[in-house]
């Protein structure tokens, strides 16, 4: 009936109207470009327009609903589109964050929780996930992504796919997904955000595209295309990409949206020379919709005569939004989505506020716990200290929907303040702000810390100092944070550091100076709660880097799944040899690699085997390790696997990560992990650009960072 259905509508429909469905224009809330300025009611009302961004509210989307449906000729419900990144109401960590987890039911859980109330608030469509892999910090969007590694990232984004679209797209709490942003965005030259991008097929199809893939095989029902130019061209107007790899090879048959004015921005690209030749390129690559440019209301019906496009291309185009439309089931109830007393019904749910909180205690990432001073315990008089302290603005992080900033949001005070009854054992002043250089506060800061037994220091970035246009040259702590935590140094108490922050930071001098780093990002609603049960160990860290923390900006672009070089440095050994591919002010390595992270237990592997030396085309290679939690608290630990492919016809790298595990141990408890290696997880894009796996010898590892040396090998045959 859906075919019929749309056939009939389609049938009724001029070709103004069909092209009105290819267009979408911003109501109000955030804007982060020039818009085209033309007045969205008055065109809602001509029929003119397919969906609307960011207009939320059951109240507010109704009344526009309304508007067009009392208006437009032909009554077709408007979609209504909105950034969820990382909630609607209730807020989870940031997506980097929530990556840390490494727990993919969590973050299915969240993205669930994140639909429901969206829907719940009118919202048909979320512009998440964004699954742009990302090697470079100075890129601010890093906060939004997955990290740097593909595996990963492909995991997580399928997860968030089920999560916001579940199994049946008009049920009430589930909308659409928009995979974004297609593509190589993450791979911007110097992390500087829309800047240019030129890379080798391989390294796209390899590195870039596969979280992609994953999430249109998961069934996601919309694409976001990129602002970044790919190796000279605009995603845009990249038919290679749209058209191409994402319609015809992957055989993507939902829409495409535009990001934003991309399709406008092919003019200063150069690659277009006027708007109406911007939309003919961006139609002609396959881009469906047009989110706020106004490029396809106002030049696509002259182009069609001009026979720059086709009927069938706009026919398609309109076709695949009407879909949509129909899974929502908005043809059969357009106000399906706006019921007053859900919104207020599902809004805040205490369920979903305990799920927040469970995923804010699993994103936490223990980076270093010098003479175990974490966990604090509750007789210890502690000094709070550091800006973000008692701030609750900050702790739900940048791109946070319409969550709340007061009120809902639990600031780490008060966090702490819910665990620590006896008031007399802890105190909090900031000493320093973020950015701002002034030294008034210090001093008071200082002598209160001087009179307790242990400082804690909540310091990071500003949540706007990550996300969209927000790169940064220098990743260290902003301001005076670090000369205030030298000065906190001379006291000779331990120290620990919590971090809020949106993307990897360079902390040589911190890893130094400081007893101990816990990594919190930015939290969440209820991030304050989870860093105080995490300070005073009524949660155990479990998460894990998905991105590397470089030594200094130098090292940058750094990454666990490097390739060999001719003359790979293989570490201290090799420190007299000038000839290396190596620098000579600093270590190769990382601060902190991808996959690590510490917890308050210990976990020991042993007994790694595998089933057998060989195996060929057709086998699974079994590999098992025992894990044991040697310490002296129950805990969760992230198994890791990697392999590396010793020799192919086109150069590996010397790790990849193949599979992961996270279990939960109880203490003195040890569990056998087994993981399967098929010849389908050894594929790579050979010379001959052919994706199959190749014979020969190959390393597989097993531990709990990707650091690790636990390896044994095996060969592959034919
Ligand atoms: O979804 C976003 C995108 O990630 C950045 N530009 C604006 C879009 C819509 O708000």
């Amino acid at each position: 009936p859906k075919k019929e259905f749309i056939s009939e509508l389609m049938a009724k429909m001029t070709i103004d109207e069909k092209i009105g469905q290819l267009v979408q224009f911003t109501a109000d809330g955030t804007i982060t470009g020039p818009v085209a300025g033309d007045n969205f009611i008055e065109q809602i009302k001509k029929g003119n327009v397919g969906s609307i961004l960011n207009a939320t509210t059951v109240k507010y989307t109704a009344e526009l609903q309304k508007m067009n449906l009392d208006n437009s000729r032909l009554k077709i419900p408007l979609l209504f589109g909105y950034d969820v990144i990382h909630g609607y109401k209730t807020i989870f960590p940031i997506t980097l964050g929530e990556s840390a987890t490494w727990d993919l039911n969590a973050v299915e859980l969240a993205a669930k929780i994140s639909a429901a109330e969206a829907a719940a608030g009118g919202v048909h469509w979320t512009f998440s996930p964004m699954v742009d892999i990302s090697r470079d910090p100075r890129w601010g969007r890093v906060s939004e992504g997955a990290g740097e590694d593909t595996y990963l990232g492909s995991k997580l984004a399928i997860a968030r796919v089920h999560g916001y679209q579940g199994n049946d797209l008009s049920a009430i709490n589930t909308i659409l997904a928009c995979t974004k942003h297609f593509a190589a965005y993450g791979a911007a030259e110097a992390g500087r955000d829309y800047n240019t991008v030129d890379m080798s097929e391989r390294m796209l199809r390899e590195v870039y595209l596969p979280p992609f893939k994953a999430t249109v095989d998961a069934g996601v029902r919309t694409f976001m295309t990129s602002f970044n130019e790919i190796s000279g061209v605009p995603a845009t107007g990249n038919k290679f990409l749209v058209n191409g790899i994402l319609k015809d090879e992957w055989k993507f048959d939902g829409f495409v949206v535009t990001d934003y004015t991309g399709m406008n921005e092919m003019i200063p690209h150069g690659y277009a020379k006027d708007e109406k030749h911007a939309g003919e390129l961006a139609l002609n690559a396959g881009v469906d919709m047009d989110m706020v440019g106004g490029i396809y209301m106002k030049n696509l019906k002259k182009s069609l005569s001009e026979g720059k496009v086709t009927e069938a291309q706009i026919n398609d185009a309109c076709r695949r939004i009407l879909e949509a439309k129909y899974d929502l089931g908005l043809f059969e109830d357009p106000y399906r989505y706006n019921d007053a007393k859900r919104e207020k019904e599902v809004t805040y749910k205490k369920e979903y506020l305990e799920a927040a909180l469970d995923v804010a205690n699993k994103s936490l990432v223990l980076l270093k716990n010098g003479n175990n001073t974490l966990p604090l315990k509750k007789e210890q008089k502690v000094a709070f200290v550091g800006p973000l302290i008692s701030d609750e603005f900050n702790i739900i992080g940048s791109w946070a929907a319409s969550g709340d900033r007061h009120g809902f949001a639990v600031s780490v005070e008060e966090g702490i303040n819910k665990i620590i009854t006896d008031k007399s054992k802890i105190s909090f002043a900031k000493g320093v702000e973020i950015l701002d250089k002034k030294r008034d506060m210090m001093q008071a800061a200082i002598d209160n810390a001087k009179k307790a037994d242990v400082i804690v220091a909540v310091m990071g970035e500003f949540e706007n100092m990550t996300g969209e246009a927000a790169s940064r040259t220098n990743i260290d702590l902003p301001g005076i944070q670090k000369e205030f935590l030298a000065e906190l140094k001379k006291l000779g108490k331990p120290i620990v550091l919590v971090l809020l922050n949106g993307r990897p930071l360079t902390l040589e001098w911190e890893n130094q100076n400081m007893d101990a780093i816990l990594e919190a990002w930015w939290p969440g609603t209820r991030g304050g709660d989870a860093i105080a049960q995490t300070l005073y160990g009524i949660n155990n860290p479990s998460g894990k880097l998905p991105m590397t923390f470089p030594r200094n900006v130098g090292q940058i672009p750094l990454y666990y799944n490097h390739k060999s070089t001719g003359r790979p440095y293989l570490g201290k050994a090799d420190n007299e040899q000038k000839y290396k591919s190596r620098y000579i002010d600093v270590d190769n390595s990382p601060l902190y690699e991808f996959g690590y992270g510490l917890s308050y237990t210990n976990f020991t592997y042993s007994n790694f085997k595998i089933s057998s030396p060989k195996i060929n085309f057709n086998q699974k290679l079994k590999a098992t390790v025992e894990v044991s939690n040697t310490g002296n608290f129950d805990g969760e630990e992230v198994v890791q696997l990697y392999i590396r492919d010793k020799v192919g016809s086109v150069t590996r790298p010397v790790k990849e990560l193949k599979g992961f595990q996270k279990i939960f141990l109880k203490k003195g408890e040890k569990k056998t992990i087994e993981f399967e290696i098929s010849s389908e997880d050894l594929k790579f894009y050979g010379i001959d650009m052919q994706f199959a796996a190749e014979p020969g010898d190959f390393e597989i590892f097993v531990g709990g960072t990707s650091a690790t040396d636990m390896k044994l090998e095996f060969e592959l045959v034919k």
